[in-house]
């Protein structure tokens, strides 16, 4: 399995399963664990998923031991501040039935960022998380936070997939070696993905789907990737992507899907910022 060497030099894996929007929570156990039978070692969730114990039950019950799992979760926005997030740290860490985490994020570029920060410092040096960073922050942000403390965040978890390829930004990124990790790396099926005629064309000539496509996409363009799906045949089908590779001309096409723009999450916008202030936290 591929890994990705972060700025600190932890390794994770570049393909991972993601758990957002799985609400049923046995449906969210059995998926958790067929992604570990499929072979999947990096697992992704969040508190305000809700879905966080079920991950736990599911790892549990694979017997995949706990260190051959990268676990990644994230603080929610009403959780942020030292305290807020030190306490939400320990109950992530009881849902899931561990005692450290690989990655923790800070999920949104809203509230006291930075006194979660703070505590994910203190946490991160003293060996109860591998690896710290964010999720959906935009150059300012990023560049602020970095400017302000002396842990580097090792990752930043955002919107990106053929239409949204965040160029720019990765190449900030790129300068601090912090790594991006594709959320939506299917848009979530928006401009008809699964079967958009550009990525259906170039998978047909290797007997791949369009998610097969763009998967390996992210593969080769060396970014982690958290594809979900409930189904266990697309589970095995996304995890298929080590035994062909995309040509120049086929990432030239796929570079030419960019739209330049996020199609899910744009967190700058007027109306985003005020439905996240408003929010509800599930957990
Ligand atoms: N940090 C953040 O702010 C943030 C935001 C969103 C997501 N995330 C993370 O990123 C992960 C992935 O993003 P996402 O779940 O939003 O979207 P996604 O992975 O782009 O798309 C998921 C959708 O694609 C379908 N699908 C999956 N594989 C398929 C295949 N091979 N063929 C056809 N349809 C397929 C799924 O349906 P079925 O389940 O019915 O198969 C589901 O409807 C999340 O689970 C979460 O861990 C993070």
């Amino acid at each position: 399995m591929k890994q990705i060497q972060l700025n600190n030099g932890v390794s994770m894996p570049q393909l991972g399963y993601g758990v957002f929007q799985i609400d049923d929570l046995a449906q969210c156990e059995q998926a958790v664990l067929d992604a570990l039978q499929t072979g999947y070692r990096l697992i992704d969730t969040a508190a305000t998923y809700g879905n966080e114990a079920a991950v736990g039950r599911a790892i549990a019950k694979s017997g995949v031991p706990r260190q051959d799992i990268f676990v990644s979760s994230k603080v929610w926005i009403q959780d942020t501040g030292y305290e807020k997030t030190m306490a939400s740290f320990q109950k992530t860490l009881a849902n899931l039935q561990t005692d450290y985490l690989d990655l923790y994020l800070i999920h949104m570029p809203y509230g006291d960022y930075y006194g979660s920060w703070r505590a994910m410092t203190e946490l991160y040096r003293a060996g109860r998380i591998r690896a710290i960073g964010v999720c959906n922050f935009l150059p300012d942000r990023l560049v602020d936070l970095i400017q302000s403390f002396d842990v580097m965040p090792a990752v930043n978890q955002i919107e990106l997939h053929p239409f949204s390829q965040r160029r720019a930004l990765r190449d900030l990124m790129a300068k601090y070696r912090i790594a991006p990790m594709a959320w939506a790396p299917f848009a979530e099926g928006r401009n008809d993905l699964f079967t958009h005629p550009v990525l259906k064309a170039i998978g047909d000539r290797y007997g791949k789907t369009p998610a097969q496509v763009t998967l390996r996409w992210l593969r080769q363009r060396n970014i982690i990737a958290i594809p979900k799906s409930v189904h266990l045949a697309r589970i095995r089908q996304n995890f298929a992507v080590d035994d062909f590779t995309l040509s120049g001309a086929d990432m030239a096409a796929i570079a030419a899907l960019d739209t330049g723009h996020p199609l899910i999450l744009a967190v700058d916008t007027c109306e985003e910022a005020y439905r996240l202030h408003h929010i509800t936290f599930v957990q």
